[in-house]
């Protein structure tokens, strides 16, 4: 295509910027800018079945970015950047799971889970990472920048570690994310920066220092992470023959991922690839809700909270940066808000692990949604439900730990699977076997 199929514009007042000018908010009036295509020319390029027909035949190439679960869509993702621009391991293709004990427990007629944590860094944010790193690479930028709770950091450090001259630098709250996520940045080779505050602290100071020196800002307020963070979208509808659900459940933080699986939606509908949007339900801590609080009260005022303490560090944020993306896509999608409590969490993920499926606490907050969605009846028994799960339970090590050994504050472990230690004694060893009838019951 000889023009360029993309720009940038504000969802506040519409103004249009050039794709490639950095900025990450409207001149005019402060509002977040999305990445916008030409959806006419697209739709001139191919119709609904002919897009299909063409990422259907990429599912079987094994070289070169089409392999990739993101850059599979590279026309709808950012059809302007050459396919050589691309910075990928490949990310994406994770795996969607049929979730029985999830349809038994909830009684509904079908739940999936989408595994993000297969992705190479263990997280979903790898996805948005590719394209984010592949277009500062195209813009020449030698210093890519985020804050974050943890996975943002680890997918951009990895991302960033593979192009040659480019230096990542992460900005994380001190003793709030797990030594897992804190390894990643560290291994990568990424100057990191523990600061004693939490995330709302962390990205405010950034984004006022990126506004004084030129770093590549990489956090999801940068429109062109979320093209790369709606491919999850894509592949659901894909891996579901074309036949959207009637739900897609998401954990909820800083609301750039909900944002970008609503618009990757619309823009699938737009191009005539499916024929209706799946209703999008955003699932956040009761400690940090503050999209559930404004759903509650029919969205009347932003609202922001100081986020406390929860197992789901990942999304401990108060004043989410994309918060009036995800209350514009989730409302237009005709979905909800709901906050889970800490017992709710931990128990939702008990009953997911112990299915092989291991997921982490960010993850566990959607599950919980769902399951207390459908108990409200806001989710019906006769849906097709997909739950994203965004982060490996690999990267949440300690939080497993201690629901099974009971050292939560404030959750008992319904579902406890507690390490045995014996005496070194072959006929201890029997004498247990013995007793085992095999199952693990759950606790009232
Ligand atoms: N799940 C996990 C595992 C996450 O790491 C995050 C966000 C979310 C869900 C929420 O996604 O922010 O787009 O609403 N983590 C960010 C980070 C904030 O810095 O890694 P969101």
């Amino acid at each position: 295509m000889d023009r360029p199929v993309s720009r940038l514009c504000c969802i506040g007042c519409g103004r249009d910027y050039p794709l490639e000018e950095i900025r990450y908010e409207c001149d005019a009036c402060a509002n977040l800018l999305e990445v916008v295509h030409d959806l006419e020319l697209l739709k001139t390029v191919r119709d609904g079945p002919g897009w299909r027909h063409l990422f259907d035949e990429r599912l079987g190439v094994r070289s070169g970015i089409h392999r990739s679960g993101v850059w599979r869509y590279h026309e709808l993702v950012l059809p302007d950047l050459p396919a050589a621009g691309v910075v990928s391991k490949p990310e994406g293709n994770t795996t969607l799971y049929r979730a029985a004990r999830l349809e038994e427990e909830s009684g509904t007629a079908e739940v999936h889970i989408k595994h993000e944590g297969e992705n190479p860094t263990l997280s979903f944010k790898d996805r948005g990472m590719s394209a984010g790193v592949s277009f500062a690479r195209h813009l020449g930028v030698g210093m890519v920048a985020c804050a974050s709770t943890g996975d943002t950091s680890a997918a951009m450090a990895a991302y960033a570690a593979q192009v040659d001259g480019m230096r990542g630098v992460v900005v994380l709250p001190k003793g709030q994310i797990s030594m897992e996520q804190l390894a990643q940045p560290i291994a990568s080779g990424c100057l990191t920066v523990a600061l004693p505050a939490d995330f709302d602290t962390c990205i405010r100071l950034l984004r006022e220092v990126c506004r004084r020196r030129p770093l590549y800002l990489l956090n999801s307020v940068n429109p062109v992470r979320i093209e790369g963070q709606k491919s999850i979208a894509y592949e659901i509808v894909q891996q579901l023959g074309w036949d959207p659900p009637d739900w897609i459940v998401v954990p909820v933080g800083n609301a750039g991922n909900i944002s970008a699986i609503g618009k990757g939606l619309f823009d699938l509908r737009a191009l005539g690839l499916i024929d209706r949007v799946p209703h999008l339900l955003g699932a956040q801590p009761e400690v940090a809700a503050p999209l559930a609080r404004a759903h509650r009260e029919g969205y009347k005022e932003r609202v922001r909270v100081k986020a406390a303490d929860t197992v789901a560090t990942a999304i401990r944020i108060g004043d989410p940066v994309s918060y009036d993306k995800a209350v514009g896509t989730v409302r237009r999608s005709g979905g909800a808000f709901i906050a889970a409590s800490e017992q709710e969490i931990m128990d939702a993920k008990a009953l997911v692990d112990a299915t092989g499926v291991y997921v982490c606490p960010n993850s566990a907050t959607a599950v919980a949604g769902f399951l207390k969605a459908r108990q409200q009846g806001t989710i019906g028994a006769s849906d097709k439900v997909v739950i994203v799960a965004t982060a490996h339970g690999c990267k949440f090590s300690q939080a497993t730990i201690d629901y099974h050994e009971g050292r939560l504050p404030g959750v008992r472990p319904r579902r406890a699977n507690r390490v045995i230690e014996l005496r070194v004694d072959g006929a201890a060893l029997e004498r247990l076997l013995a007793s085992d009838d095999g199952s693990r019951k759950d606790k009232p």
